[in-house]
């Protein structure tokens, strides 16, 4: 294979093959091709597109190129949830312990924050003790003893996604839907799961802007699982504001405590509760009526809640952080609120400025070896269709020195109040599946 002979025919739209995707992806994760080339390849793809034999190619490929961990020794069934990334998305951190106290095994590798969107890896490292890098021999233990698990990616999970991810990063190529579906999926079928629920995010907020674009990144991701033999479901869900009314690390584990109490944002209850739904009726069989009422039971009996401290224990964590509301977790010293320039009813929050607003005060990562402060971030007062006369408190900042004047700036931005009432905004925008597994 030379390279260039590939980046050729995909620049004139011609189709690659299987063999020819599998020795490049090899050569990529082996180094021995050229930065340059591998750019050239990802903007041609980025431009021509993979039809489904190139993409499911490419995602073995890139699947191929590290570990498939090995889970047929821990019972019962492994259903994970991945979501394509927004502001405010705490849901993991309550969700996997919540369905885990229904029964089903929760296996799941999750990322870091990278530019506006928050990661669930940097909010558990909030934590004190709490452990992301443990060996896969411990990780297989947690899940069996505990049954939910959250690890970060190491370098034995589809280590051709890491470098062909920093590239599109800086070459203007992470927008392609098949190289993200790709980037996604492998890395999702290295974790020994049985099937798997998509949380495919759409609004300013989103990778995907407009619903038409979120629908096509879910049909290529339920495409790659189908033709891998894994059931999978995605939902649609709003990103046009954040999730919740917390952005910051530590604020977030608080939220989803106080989700996992049976309280919390009625939105971060809803999603945790409709992506469980999905995940019990894939992993038990169960009935949609059925799967919801079991999960409702185990908020409200606080069944979910011990299982999430049992989860941060076993991973070297400190529970007693998580009592009364979070109390042990880093706290910022610095308090400020922005304040309504108008009375009126809230229009928008545009989700991309809150995150970037708590990206600046140091919640998030501009590039991927920055630190994150895990005490920082945004409390919202107000979301969209809120009520608010001029001078109320629309959200508060939770700082330290860095980046609080350009972080009020940008929430100031980020509201438009406005005399009309606002357009209501639906959280559930779509549920699409595999043709295999799950039900109707
Ligand atoms: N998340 C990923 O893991 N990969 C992408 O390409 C985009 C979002």
């Amino acid at each position: 294979m030379r390279a260039v002979d590939l980046i050729k025919a995909k620049r004139d739209g011609a189709r690659l093959s299987a063999a020819e995707i599998g020795e490049f992806l090899t050569a990529v994760t082996a180094g021995t091709v050229p930065d340059y080339q591998v750019s050239a390849l990802l903007m041609a793809i980025l431009f021509r597109g993979l039809d489904d034999a190139e993409l499911t190619a490419w995602t073995e490929g890139m699947l191929r190129s590290g570990e498939v961990v090995d889970l047929s020794s821990v019972r019962g069934s492994k259903v994970d949830k991945h979501s394509t990334g927004g502001v405010g998305d705490k849901v993991s951190i309550c969700l996997a312990p919540l369905v885990a106290a229904c029964g089903v095994r929760v296996p799941m590798v999750a990322g870091r924050g990278l530019g506006h969107t928050g990661g669930t890896i940097d909010k558990l490292e909030s934590i004190a003790g709490f452990q992301v890098s443990i060996p896969i021999a411990r990780y297989r233990e947690i899940l069996s003893q505990v049954g939910a698990v959250i690890i970060g990616q190491t370098d034995q999970i589809a280590p051709a996604d890491r470098k062909l991810y920093a590239l599109r990063d800086v070459t203007g190529t992470v927008e392609s839907i098949p190289l993200i579906a790709a980037s996604i999926m492998s890395k999702k079928l290295a974790e020994g799961i049985d099937a798997l629920v998509l949380d495919v995010k759409v609004g300013q907020g989103a990778f995907m802007k407009t619903e038409a674009q979120a629908r096509r990144l879910a049909e290529a991701l339920i495409g790659i699982g189908e033709r891998m033999g894994k059931p999978t479901v995605a939902l649609l869900s709003d990103m046009e504001q954040p999730l919740g009314l917390t952005v910051g690390n530590a604020l977030e584990i608080a939220e989803a405590v106080e989700v996992l109490e049976g309280k919390g944002p009625a939105d971060v209850r809803e999603l945790t509760l409709e992506l469980g739904t999905e995940m019990l009726q894939l992993g038990r069989g169960l009935a949609h009526d059925e799967a919801r009422r079991e999960l409702e039971a185990r908020l409200t009996s606080g069944a979910g809640l011990q299982k999430l401290l049992a989860m941060v224990e076993a991973q070297g964590g400190d529970p007693k952080v998580l009592e009364n509301g979070g109390a042990g977790l880093p706290k910022a010293p610095e308090k400020m609120s922005i304040a309504a320039p108008r009375g009126g009813r809230v229009q928008s929050l545009n989700a991309e400025l809150v995150g970037q607003a708590a990206m600046l005060l140091g919640a998030g990562r501009e590039t991927l070896d920055d630190r994150v402060d895990p005490a920082v971030g945004v409390v919202l007062q107000h979301k969209i269709g809120d009520a608010v006369l001029a001078g109320d408190a629309l959200a508060t900042i939770h700082g330290r020195t860095k980046g609080i004047g350009q972080a009020m700036l940008l929430l100031e931005r980020a509201y438009r109040i406005e005399d009309r009432p606002a357009a209501a905004r639906q959280l559930m925008v779509g549920r699409m599946q595999s043709r295999i597994g799950g039900s109707q």
